[in-house]
């Protein structure tokens, strides 16, 4: 860039032949070069310098005019970090008094060269605040014989140090990510949780100063389009920084600038964890499949039939007495797979086939009760719903969002169907906002069905402050969390680098990982109890076998007493009939005697 109109006039042509072969020179090596006057840039190129792509403007020379133009028509309005600068400076110049009027904001790539012995000594300069002092510190060497010499430190390498510029830093009461201490009188002194650990590195990493303020509020797009809340102050430059759980929403990236994002995280809602699990009619026999079951039951049936064999055997051998009956053995069997003894036998086949019987009953029956004790211990909970749709059918859940905050406006304005009616017919109602995490997480346990929307990691670090167990719904969407910077703050290069140097040594972790202690935290307890809805099907089972036995028996007793009465009848009827026979018999000896009588008789 020049300030004459033509540079062949006040230049001379050897200067303007050299312009011309450099431009040739440096075509041939792909970089495209414009030679142009300063104020046909502004005029022709105005704002729209945004199209160039990383761009180097080069002073060749700091005339006064040049840099007349410059500071005056220039340096006000364009965004100076943008293109990287380069002015060739007279040896007799003072540098400091050359940037007088040019405010080099800390982002901003300006360099000055200067000859010195046989080749340049290039400078960088920049402030690391407006009317702050000008640090200059050498960038780069070049000579005939070496070419030219790069620092070997990145940008933010070389200005790492903030000489002790004053940040103000804001931060709401939202625990664990914030917190905010205070002293007896009430002033703030500080942050505590994540965002006070990474404010307390960066500050010690960036050499700078914290001004700690509060607000109480996150910040949402009013319908006239000004922010409340702590993006209000960012816009309002009321604070620089804003370091607290701030959601990277694309509302927010219009207005405000963000750090590189220091975690993600899912949103959703959570809720009370119901209070009864379901009853596990299958627990009993599930812990085996249709398989197992059925080869059980085939091997009591073989066994107690192999024993009742060999004794039966024996028996017609004469070295056993009495042989037992299949059902009494079948049922011994049974009892031993359930853990019980049976009656011992002196026979060595007989002895053998228990031995395998209580070898197998003894696996078996461990695998089982393994099985069956987890899956008492495990509660499963039947869970009302599971997703945002069915709590807006299920018609008697209260919702609830941070007040002010991006979850609000999320819900505010959303395409989706479920979620915008959710909005309008549910979340609208609300007239008390928690107004952070751990309030809205309070509630939900302290209140009959209410459900909260939140942040995953949140909920990992408050479920032990909460009284009741929280359980999630579907995630509605991802969201990546980062700090607030005020709009044209030229200060988000060095938090991003020292943002990403506390990533990469793992710093950043270890604190998202901290506990951070809360008020009232308690230690949940490991133990799962087994409630009396869990042993209903047991109980159900063992009152059906009563009532069964007990009809048995009835239906025993009943048989046997007409057992009794028949055998009674039929000793009355045989006695009958002796006595007809009887009767009979001295019939037909009274008709023989009355025979004989009678032919005594005659
Ligand atoms: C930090 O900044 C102060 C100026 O506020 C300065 O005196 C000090 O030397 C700096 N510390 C380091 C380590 O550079
Ligand atoms: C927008 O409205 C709020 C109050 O509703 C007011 O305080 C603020 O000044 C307004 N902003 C603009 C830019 O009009
Ligand atoms: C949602 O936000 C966009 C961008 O800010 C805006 O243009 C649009 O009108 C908003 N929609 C609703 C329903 O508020």
């Amino acid at each position: 860039m020049h300030a004459t109109k033509d540079p062949i006039d006040t230049q001379g042509l050897e200067a303007t032949k050299n312009l011309m072969e450099l431009q040739a020179y440096l075509s041939k090596k792909y970089i495209r070069t414009a030679i142009m006057e300063i104020s046909i840039f502004i005029s022709k190129v105005g704002q729209s310098y945004y199209h160039i792509k990383r761009p180097l403007f080069v002073f060749l020379n700091d005339n006064e005019e040049t840099k007349q133009q410059f500071s005056r028509d220039v340096a006000p309005w364009i965004d100076m970090s943008y293109p990287n600068w380069l002015v060739f400076m007279k040896n007799e110049t003072n540098i400091d008094d050359y940037f007088d009027d040019i405010y080099v904001q800390f982002d901003c790539t300006f360099m000055t060269s200067k000859i010195y012995l046989e080749g340049e000594i290039i400078t960088e300069v920049y402030q690391i605040d407006r009317g702050a002092e000008l640090r200059k510190n050498l960038f780069a060497t070049w000579n005939h014989s070496t070419g030219i010499l790069t620092p070997k430190l990145s940008l933010y390498q070389r200005r790492n140090n903030l000489f002790g510029h004053t940040f103000r830093v804001m931060s709401i009461e939202d625990p664990p990510q914030s917190m905010i201490s205070r002293n007896i009188k009430n002033e703030i002194i500080g942050f505590k949780g994540f965002f006070g650990g990474v404010i307390e590195l960066l500050q010690k990493n960036m050499n700078c100063t914290i001004i700690y303020q509060d607000n109480d509020e996150w910040g949402y797009e009013l319908d006239n389009g000004s922010w409340t809340g702590m993006i209000g102050s960012l816009i309002n430059n009321k604070t620089d920084i804003v370091a607290a759980e701030l959601m990277m929403t694309a509302e927010r990236l219009d207005a405000i600038k963000f750090t590189t994002p220091l975690y993600s995280t899912k949103i959703r809602a959570f809720i009370k964890r119901p209070s009864s699990s379901p009853i596990k009619w299958a627990a009993y026999y599930a812990p085996f499949s249709m398989g197992p079951w059925s080869i059980l039951g085939i091997s009591i049936l073989v066994t107690g039939a192999s024993i009742s064999f060999v004794k039966y055997i024996e028996a017609a051998n004469k070295i056993n007495d009495e042989p037992a009956s299949l059902t009494d053995t079948i049922l011994g069997v049974f009892g031993a797979l359930c853990g019980q003894g049976m009656e011992a036998s002196s026979l060595d086949p007989i002895r053998i086939i228990h031995f395998v019987i209580h070898m197998c009953g003894l696996v078996i029956l461990a695998a089982y009760s393994a099985a069956l004790i987890s899956s008492l211990a495990v509660k499963t909970f039947v869970m009302p719903f599971t997703t945002m749709k069915g709590l807006l059918q299920d018609g008697t859940y209260r919702f609830g969002v941070v007040s002010g905050s991006a979850d609000y406006s999320f819900f505010q304005n959303t395409s989706d169907e479920v979620l915008s009616v959710l909005f309008s017919e549910i979340l609208v109602k609300e007239v008390d906002l928690p107004s952070n995490y751990l309030e809205g997480l309070t509630k939900v346990c302290d209140e009959y069905n209410y459900a909260f929307m939140t942040v995953d990691d949140a909920v990992a670090q408050l479920s032990s402050s909460v009284n009741c167990i929280l359980v999630p719904l579907d995630t509605i969407s991802q969201t990546s969390i980062g700090m607030g910077l005020r709009p044209g703050s030229p200060y988000r290069g060095i938090l991003d680098s020292n943002l990403l140097l506390l990533r990469d040594s793992g710093l950043m972790q270890r604190l998202l990982n901290s506990d951070w202690a809360l008020p009232g935290d308690n230690e949940d307890s490991l133990w799962s109890t087994v409630g009396i809805f869990d042993i209903l099907p047991l109980i159900a089972f063992l009152l059906i076998s009563i009532i069964l036995c007990l009809l048995c028996l009835f239906i025993e007793k009943i048989i046997e007493k007409k057992k009794i009465k028949l055998n009674r009848e039929i000793k009355i009827v045989r006695k009958l009939k002796l006595n007809i026979k009887n009767s009979l018999k001295f019939q037909a000896r009274d008709n023989k005697l009355f025979k004989i009588n009678s032919r005594i008789l005659k």
